[in-house]
């Protein structure tokens, strides 16, 4: 029960703006990567403050005040220790890979960002090294975390419709190669994927939970700050270019009218709530920032039971953006 925890707070979203100092952005050509070059862009910091990165780049070399390592984990992880060993390195470092999620700070501002108080000061022998979330558990802690500060969540179970681009350029790549009538010679997806749907995203073995189940029950919990929800994960890959898609059934501690849970979804940060029937839907939801949710009624099992679909842009509030507003709330507090 979520009593018994200390549910994590949310702490403020930045305004969007510069930085204030240089950028470097490690695997500037792949998905994740030239999306948040074009955020930044967005957000008005200039480009002869960004540097670009790929992978011809020593790790470590070029590094700004503020590193984005947009990176498989194996290079992560050789970035970072590449940078935590400079004598004078970069303020902040995030990872969006998966390899720091279990030993650094993993933040999504809507649902814990208050813990970003905590990390405050001067750092002048260490960057600060923070995680970005998987993409599909970032996007359903934003939806979650309203919910479970006014009516507790006693179980969850969340079924995604991922993206293409989910596994990146290669990914989409893929999708695009097969709805023009061929194959991707080297496509990330065990089977064809136009016109298909693929149960199990990541990696996987006959009986267990995929890699990508893995990864959203540890992380959810994580960021929610119950270790003990109750929770079932059922990954899909869909051929949709960008935006995953959650399907979430709730079962909560107290009773919360679909009424009110519109009315808070609506009053909370990140989140657009929409009352059409069949929306809101992954392909007019591409490119935007907030979380769109939906189809919000009531379930089988009465006031207490909650069903919604949610669609988020993977690649922004899902990836870059979500790293870009951690970092911008650190430089802001380093600045304060
Ligand atoms: N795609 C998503 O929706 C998403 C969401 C959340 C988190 N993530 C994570 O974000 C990271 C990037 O994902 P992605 O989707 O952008 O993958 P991607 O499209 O495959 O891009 C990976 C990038 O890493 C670069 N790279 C590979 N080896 C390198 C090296 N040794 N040194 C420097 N750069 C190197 C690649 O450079 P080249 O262009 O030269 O090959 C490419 O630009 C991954 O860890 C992924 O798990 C992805």
């Amino acid at each position: 029960m979520s009593e018994a925890f200390e549910l994590p707070e949310a702490g403020p979203l930045p305004e969007a703006g510069p930085l204030g100092g240089s950028v470097t952005v490690v695997g500037q050509g792949g998905a994740v990567g030239r999306e948040l070059l074009a955020l930044l862009g967005e957000w008005g910091q200039s480009p002869e403050s960004i540097v670009g990165l790929g992978r011809g780049a020593e790790p470590g070399s070029g590094a700004g005040d503020v590193v984005f390592l947009c990176t498989p984990a194996e290079v992560s992880r050789a970035w970072a220790a590449a940078l935590a060993a400079q004598d004078e390195p970069p303020r902040v470092v995030v990872d969006l890979s998966s390899a720091a999620r279990r030993s650094a700070p993993l933040i999504v501002p809507e649902a814990n960002g208050a813990l970003l108080r905590e990390l405050g000061g001067p750092r002048a022998q260490q960057p600060l090294l923070l995680a970005g979330p998987n993409c599909t558990a970032a996007l359903a802690a934003v939806v979650l975390a309203p919910i479970q500060r006014v009516a507790g969540l006693a179980a969850v179970s969340l079924v995604s419709l991922q993206a293409a681009s989910g596994a990146g350029a290669a990914g989409l790549a893929a999708l695009e190669a097969e709805e023009a009538g061929g194959r991707a010679l080297e496509s990330p997806f065990p089977g064809p994927l136009a016109r298909n749907v693929i149960p199990g995203v990541g990696e996987g073995r006959a009986g267990e939970a995929s890699g990508e189940e893995q990864k959203v029950l540890w992380e959810l919990r994580q960021l929610l700050g119950r270790g003990d929800l109750e929770l079932e994960v059922t990954t899909t890959r869909v051929p949709v270019e960008r935006c995953h898609s959650l399907a979430l059934h709730l079962t909560l501690e107290r009773d919360l009218s679909p009424e009110a849970a519109v009315e808070l979804l609506e009053g909370s940060p990140g989140l657009v709530v929409h009352m059409e029937p069949h929306g809101p839907r992954p392909l007019e939801c591409a490119g935007t920032d907030p979380v769109h949710v939906g189809r919000i009624r009531r379930g089988s099992a009465g006031p207490r039971s909650l069903s919604l679909f949610a669609v988020g842009d993977q690649l922004r509030k899902g990836a870059a953006l979500n790293a870009l507003q951690v970092a911008a709330l650190v430089c802001a507090s380093d600045r304060s």
